[in-house]
C-alpha cells in the first residue's frame, strides 16, 4: 500500500450509514476518524445541561456564545469497540449525545455561526497532518475543500429512519419509528436550508446512494475508491 496520507471527507444526510463506513475505513487503513456530528451533539448536550433551552425551545445564544471557550470536546479510542468515544469536558458522553432529546435539538445549534466557526477551527486543526477520515455535512465544502477524496452519501428518509430505529432498539433505547422519520425529515430540511454551510454535495465529490446496499457492500465500495485515489 502507498504511504502517502490523504484527507478523506465524507458528507451526507443524517443516519445514512456514513459513520459506520467511515469509522471502519479509518481503522483498516490506520487513519484518524473524526465524527463531527458528535461535536455538534456535544455542544447541544452542554446547552441542555446548562439550561440554555427555553420552554419554547428557544436558545440562549448569548450564554452559549460566552460558554463556547469552556466547551472542550475530545475523542478517545475505546479499546473494546476499537472506535473513538466522545468526551465533553473530560466526561464520557458517547451515549448521552445519541438520545432523541439531543437529536431533536441539534440542528438549530448547528445552524449558529459562532458554534460552526469554533468547531470548524478545531476540525481543521485535527486534520492538519492528513491521514484523517472526517464525517459530517460540510467537510468537503468548508472544512477541507482541498480533500483528496470527497464522498457524498445519500439514502431515502424512510430507509434512514428504519436504520436509526433498529440501532436504538439494539442499544435498548426507547424508539418510535414515526417519531424518528419525522426527526430525520426535519433535520434534512434544516441542515440543507440553513444560511451557514448548508448540507450540499461538493462539486468534486463522488456520490453514493446506499439505499439498497449492505454495510459490507458500502465498505468495499469506499475501500476501492480509496485504493484508486492513493495508487
Ligand atoms: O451526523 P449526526 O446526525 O450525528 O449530526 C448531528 C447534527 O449535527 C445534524 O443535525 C447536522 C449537524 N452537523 C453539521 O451541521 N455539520 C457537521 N459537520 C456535522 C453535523
Amino acid at each position: 500500500m502507498n504511504n502517502k496520507k490523504i484527507t478523506i471527507a465524507i458528507d451526507g444526510f443524517s443516519s445514512c450509514g456514513k459513520s459506520t463506513m467511515a469509522k471502519d475505513l479509518a481503522k483498516e487503513i490506520g487513519y484518524i476518524y473524526v465524527d463531527t456530528g458528535a461535536m455538534y451533539r456535544s455542544v447541544t448536550l452542554y446547552a441542555l445541561q446548562h439550561g440554555m433551552f427555553g420552554a419554547d425551545n428557544s436558545i440562549d445564544t448569548a450564554a452559549l456564545e460566552k460558554a463556547m471557550p469552556q466547551i472542550k470536546i475530545s475523542f478517545k479510542l475505546n479499546a473494546e469497540t476499537g472506535r473513538p468515544d466522545t468526551y465533553l469536558n473530560g466526561q464520557l458522553v458517547e451515549k448521552d449525545i445519541r438520545t432523541m432529546e439531543v437529536s431533536s435539538r441539534v440542528s438549530p445549534i448547528a445552524a449558529l455561526p459562532f458554534v460552526r466557526k469554533a468547531l470548524v477551527e478545531q476540525q481543521q486543526a485535527m486534520g492538519k497532518e492528513k491521514g484523517i477520515v472526517m464525517d459530517g455535512r460540510d467537510i468537503g465544502t468548508v472544512v477541507f475543500p482541498d480533500a483528496e477524496l470527497k464522498v457524498f452519501v445519500t439514502a431515502s428518509a424512510e430507509v434512514r429512519a428504519q436504520r436509526r430505529f433498529e440501532e436504538l432498539k439494539a442499544k435498548g433505547m426507547p424508539a418510535d419509528l414515526q417519531d424518528i422519520l419525522k426527526n430525520v425529515q426535519e433535520r434534512d430540511y434544516i441542515d440543507s436550508h440553513r444560511e451557514v454551510s448548508p448540507l450540499r454535495k461538493a462539486d468534486d465529490a463522488v456520490e453514493l446512494d446506499n439505499s439498497n446496499m449492505t454495510i459490507a457492500e458500502q465498505k468495499q465500495w469506499l475501500r476501492n475508491i480509496f485504493e484508486e485515489r492513493t495508487r
